[in-house]
């Protein structure tokens, strides 16, 4: 099927974006993000926005009809639908993940993550050769992430929902990396036991919001996202704690354990693996916006 098989005139477009920037702009939406959602739904790119060109367009190309264009923008606008879901499709890195209301959408932050496992290998070079873990996969995102930079190593994907599980695969495969990740449905390492012993690195971002925090997000979280993503239990630490206890029967001794973790918790977090006795090397790394946001540390 054609990419853009419905068109709509400029100048309809246009007198529409208008009306759209103005209902944002009294519905407390970030402007910008109709400009995303027209480069996304429409044969636009960002100069013929940005210079407003579009009603010198005499036609211009859409994925879906006019009429859906404008109701997907009520969603965003008025259920709070955020737009990765209404377009099905996150940017994330260099990839373009496809994502539903199955998986969490992919953050920027979490973006670090793979960043700082490239400092790792950088370190080590022979971390990059071996298996890896991505616990609660989701889009997966970190997955595709991890086997983007390690050619060599082999990816385990984790994630106790099969229907988040059923998007990573469909990401793995329009990324040409299906081969690479291996997907298994449970909780953390319970599908996993082949792997005692065997990881150069376990790394995720788990469920860390604490339950009463849960329902004070912002709407387009809290009602869109899935609560099993969210839910880190009372504290927000339980998944954290369950992977400090149980990863080092996985580990290597060098391996890498590394976490997302929500601003605030990262010197429980050390504790943790301090008191827990097989860790070493244990450090609090920062986000984009300098926050303590994510824990490293290395099996014994
Ligand atoms: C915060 S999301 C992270 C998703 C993805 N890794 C990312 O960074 O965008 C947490 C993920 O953990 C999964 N999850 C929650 N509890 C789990 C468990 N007990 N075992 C495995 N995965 C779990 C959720 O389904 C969700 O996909």
């Amino acid at each position: 099927m054609a990419m853009f098989p419905f068109s709509v005139s400029g100048a309809d477009l246009e007198q529409w974006r208008k009306a759209a920037l103005a209902a944002a702009i009294e519905a407390q939406v970030e402007p910008s993000e109709l400009d995303w959602f027209l480069q996304a739904v429409a044969n636009l790119d960002r100069l013929t926005l940005r210079l407003n060109l579009v009603a010198q367009q005499p036609s211009v190309g859409l994925r879906v009809p006019f009429a859906t264009l404008q109701t997907q923008w009520q969603q965003r606008l008025h259920d709070r639908v955020p737009l990765q879901y209404l377009v099905g499709l996150a940017p994330w890195r260099h990839f373009e993940l496809r994502v539903t209301p199955d998986v969490l959408i992919p953050r920027p932050e979490t973006e670090c993550v793979i960043d700082y496992v490239q400092t790792a290998i950088a370190q080590n070079p022979t971390l990059a050769e071996g298996d890896w873990v991505d616990l609660g996969t989701g889009s997966g995102a970190i997955a595709i992430g991890l086997a983007d930079l390690m050619p060599q190593a082999r990816i385990h994907a984790v994630d106790l929902s099969a229907a988040a599980l059923a998007i990573a695969q469909q990401n793995a495969e329009r990324l040409n990396l299906r081969d690479r990740i291996q997907f298994y449905q449970g909780s953390w390492f319970a599908p996993l036991p082949n792997l005692q012993g065997q990881l150069k690195g376990m790394v995720s971002n788990p469920p860390y919001i604490p339950s009463q925090e849960v329902l004070a997000l912002q709407p387009e979280v809290v009602r869109h996202e899935p609560h099993l993503a969210l839910d880190g239990g009372m504290d927000g630490l339980d998944a954290i704690h369950d992977l400090i206890q149980t990863a080092p029967a996985y580990l290597q001794s060098g391996g890498v354990w590394l976490v997302e973790m929500m601003a605030g918790q990262g010197d429980a977090v050390v504790e943790a693996l301090a008191q827990q006795g097989d860790y070493c090397k244990i450090a609090l790394l920062k986000d984009l916006e300098g926050v303590d946001r994510f824990a490293i540390a290395e099996r014994r």
